[in-house]
C-alpha cells in the first residue's frame, strides 16, 4: 500500500513542496493583496512536530527525493532551524532548500546552514528601491540585497533568484538585472507571471511571455542555446554572450539565464511535485480545485501508514495540468487556483 507517489497519468511526485506560514512580510502585487489575507490561526498551521512527521513519511515511505520549504515567508517560521535539524537527522542526504524573500537572511544564514539547509531561492524582481517598493508595496530593498549577500557568504551555492516581471513596472529593467545576478554570480531566472494573485487582475494579455523575456534581453545580449533535448526541469536555461555575438564560444559566454514559461509552455506533464499547505492540506497541483486533508489524521491517533495512504490516493487523483484534465490557461473551462500563490507556497 505504501510505494512512490504516482499518479494516472504515469507522473511520480517525488520532490515535496511544504508551506510554512501562509504570512508574509512584503506584499508583491502578482501573489498578495495591500491588506494582506485572512492570515490562518496559529492553532491551524502545522507544527514543527507535524511537518518533521509529514517529512519523514514522504521520505521514508513514499519516495520524496528532495524538500523544499516555502511560504508566505518561510523565514518567518521561529522555528525553522530546527524543523530542518531534525529533517537532517534521520534524511542525511535529502537536499533541503527554501524558496525565500531573503529579508532576515542575513541574520539566520549562518544557523539555518548549520542545520542542513543545502539551497536558497530568492525572490527578486527589481534591484531599483524605487521599484522594487512599487512591486512589493514595502520599502526594503537594502535588506534583501543585504540578505543574499550573508546567504553567499554563508556558502549557500548556487543561489537562485526568482523574478517575475510586470508590465510598465520592471519589464525594462529586465537587462539590469541579469548583468547584477552575473556579476554575482547568482543565477537568475525569469517567470511568467501566473493566475496566482489573491487580486484576480492576472489577464493573458498583461503576462510578459518568455519571448517577450527574450526579446527584452536582447537589448543589451544575445540568447543562445546549444540543440539537444530539454529536461523536466521547470527552467529553460539560456547561454548569455555579449549583444551582437556570432561566435559562440566559452570565452565569450557572460553568464546563463532561465526562463519559467508556466504560461505559454506549460511543463505540467513532467511534473514531480506533491504540496502540503501550512495548515496541512494536499495540494496536487498548483491549480487543484480541491485539496486533501492530513490535519485530521495527524491530530486523531492515526498511523503513519493512513497517512501515507490517504497522500497517495490524493496524488494519484492529481489532474493532467493546470487543476484540469487539458492544458492551457486560456481555455474556456479554466478556473483561478482556489488560493493564492502565498497560501499555496509557489
Ligand atoms: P529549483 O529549480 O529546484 O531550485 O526549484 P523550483 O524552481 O522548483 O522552485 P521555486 O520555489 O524557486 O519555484 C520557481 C517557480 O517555478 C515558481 O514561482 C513557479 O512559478 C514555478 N513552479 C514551481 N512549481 C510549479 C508547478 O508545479 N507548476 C507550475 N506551472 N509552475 C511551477
Ligand atoms: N506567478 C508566477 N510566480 C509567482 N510567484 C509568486 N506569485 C506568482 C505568480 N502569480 C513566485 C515568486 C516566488 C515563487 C515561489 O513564486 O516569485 O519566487
Ligand atoms: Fe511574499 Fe513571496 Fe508572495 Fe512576495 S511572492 S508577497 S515575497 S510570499
Amino acid at each position: 500500500l505504501t510505494g512512490p507517489l504516482e499518479d494516472r497519468f504515469g507522473r511520480v511526485a517525488s520532490d515535496l513542496r511544504i508551506s510554512l506560514t501562509d504570512r508574509c512580510n512584503l506584499r508583491c502585487q502578482y501573489c498578495m493583496p495591500a491588506e494582506g489575507l485572512d492570515w490562518l490561526p496559529n492553532d491551524r498551521v502545522l507544527s514543527k512536530d507535524e511537518i518533521v512527521r509529514l517529512a519523514r513519511i514522504g521520505i521514508e515511505t513514499l519516495g520524496v527525493e528532495e524538500i523544499r520549504f516555502t511560504g508566505g515567508e518561510p523565514l518567518l517560521r521561529r522555528d525553522l532551524a530546527q524543523i530542518l535539524a531534525e529533517i537532517r537527522a534521520f534524511a542525511p542526504q535529502v537536499p533541503l532548500s527554501i524558496t525565500t524573500n531573503g529579508m532576515g537572511l542575513d541574520k539566520k544564514a549562518d544557523e539555518l546552514v548549520a542545520a542542513g539547509l543545502t539551497r536558497i531561492n530568492v525572490s527578486l524582481d527589481s534591484i531599483c528601491p524605487e521599484t522594487f517598493a512599487e512591486l512589493t508595496r514595502r520599502d526594503r530593498l537594502k535588506d534583501v540585497l543585504r540578505g543574499v549577500d550573508y546567504a553567499a557568504q554563508a556558502g549557500l551555492k548556487p543561489i537562485k533568484i526568482n523574478a517575475v516581471l510586470m508590465p510598465g513596472v520592471n519589464d525594462h529593467q529586465a537587462p539590469d538585472l541579469l548583468a547584477w545576478a552575473m556579476e554575482h554570480d547568482y543565477q537568475l531566472r525569469f517567470i511568467e507571471q501566473m493566475p496566482l494573485d489573491a487580486d484576480n487582475r492576472w489577464s493573458r494579455e498583461s503576462t510578459i511571455t518568455a519571448a517577450q523575456i527574450r526579446d527584452l534581453l536582447s537589448e543589451k545580449y544575445t540568447l543562445h542555446q546549444e540543440p539537444g533535448p530539454r529536461g523536466s526541469a521547470p527552467a529553460e536555461i539560456w547561454d548569455v554572450y555579449p549583444r551582437n555575438t556570432k561566435e559562440f564560444s566559452a570565452e565569450n559566454k557572460l553568464g546563463t539565464v532561465g526562463i519559467i514559461a508556466s504560461v505559454t509552455e506549460p511543463f505540467c506533464s513532467t511534473c514531480t511535485r506533491t504540496r502540503l499547505t501550512a495548515d496541512g492540506k494536499i495540494r496536487s497541483c498548483l491549480f487543484s480545485q480541491t485539496e486533501t486533508d492530513l490535519m485530521d489524521l495527524l491530530r486523531s491517533d492515526a498511523s503513519d501508514e493512513q497517512v501515507a495512504i490517504r497522500w497517495r490516493e490524493a496524488m494519484w487523483a492529481k489532474p493532467a495540468a493546470h487543476g484540469k484534465d487539458s492544458v492551457g490557461f486560456d481555455t474556456e473551462d479554466f478556473a483561478e487556483a482556489s488560493r493564492s500563490m502565498s497560501a499555496i507556497g509557489g
